[in-house]
């Protein structure tokens, strides 16, 4: 099977953000001290992938490179993709095709956030199944404001309907998918709804329809941010804060994840902390160095 791959999508209008979003992506507004594009891509790196397209609007695509470079620094290779217009979410399997090039794939948007004890394993299990889809759900108290998955005792979806008027269950539907290497060719099937997107809800529905849709459902203790309101970005903002002040750690720090994962040493930490002067979060990178959290991988990759 060929290495699976990731995909960040950070295209859209952010119209709910406006103005702040008139003059610069929703996804590189701070959420408390780094970008918000650094959560879903930390969470990929997490999920083991070492290629990730990053798909922004054309316009935005230049301030995207500045920050995120090519990917070497982190032991990954970024591909940046533009979406000439926000046609939809599914519209990420076409656009990324030729990058996936028959790979499975981990789509996480742009302005998701998670946060818990069990991430690492769920997404480990995820990452194991070569067939099918998976798509990572989260209790919610107004599941009628979501796209809905009702579940069967094993955990595999038996529904899955968008902002239902009567909700089956509390399961919303969250920014995060893997897919198996089918995902481009059955999006390629697809047409615009009614609002003129091409739906991830239709795409996941021809996986339900064969019952390959499976559902990681983050239990009790999870936290789950979409920032794309005014009051859901600043809810964010305050539990990050409040999390990393706490507990002396770091949520969407894309270094430490690489470091994790033995994408980079201690040096290229220690490098890549350099040009952040005396931040938290430069000296965060330096208390990792310095403690030696991950026990160096076979075929570490030492960054020039
Ligand atoms: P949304 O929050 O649904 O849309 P948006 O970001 O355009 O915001 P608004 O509703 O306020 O106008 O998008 C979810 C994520 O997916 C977000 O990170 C933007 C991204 N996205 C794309 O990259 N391309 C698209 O075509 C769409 C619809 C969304």
């Amino acid at each position: 099977m060929r290495q699976r791959k990731g995909i960040v999508l950070a295209g859209g209008s952010g119209t709910r953000l406006h103005p702040v979003t008139l003059g610069v992506s929703k996804q590189l507004l701070p959420v408390h001290d780094k970008p918000m594009i650094y959560y879903p891509l930390s969470l990929l790196i997490m999920a083991g992938v070492e290629e990730i397209a990053v798909i922004t609007t054309p316009d935005d695509q230049p301030a995207f490179r500045r920050l995120l470079g090519d990917g070497g620094q982190l032991g990954l290779a970024f591909e940046f993709i533009a979406q000439p217009a926000p046609d939809g979410l599914a519209q990420a399997y076409l656009l990324a095709e030729p990058f996936l090039a028959g790979a499975p794939s981990v789509l996480a948007l742009g302005d998701n956030i998670f946060h818990g004890p069990d991430l690492q394993r769920l997404l480990d299990a995820a990452r194991r199944q070569i067939l099918g889809a998976t798509l990572f759900a989260h209790p919610v108290s107004d599941p009628e404001r979501y796209g809905v998955v009702e579940t069967d005792s094993s955990g595999r979806a038996v529904g899955l309907v968008e902002k239902p008027a009567r909700p089956q269950s509390r399961l919303a539907a969250t920014g995060l998918y893997f897919a198996d290497h089918e995902a481009p060719s059955r999006a390629a099937t697809l047409r615009p709804s009614a609002r003129g997107e091409l739906e991830i809800t239709a795409l996941l529905e021809t996986y339900l329809a064969e019952g390959r849709l499976e559902v990681a459902t983050l239990g009790p203790g999870h936290a789950w941010f979409d920032t794309g309101t005014h009051e859901s970005l600043c809810e964010a903002v305050n539990f990050v804060r409040t999390v990393e002040r706490h507990q002396g750690l770091r949520i969407g720090c894309i270094e430490e994840a690489a470091y994790r994962r033995g994408l980079i040493d201690a040096e290229a930490l220690l490098r890549l902390a350099a040009p952040m002067g005396r931040t938290a979060y430069a000296e965060h990178l330096r208390g990792l160095a310095a403690a030696g959290v991950p026990r160096p991988a076979a075929g570490l990759l030492k960054i020039a």
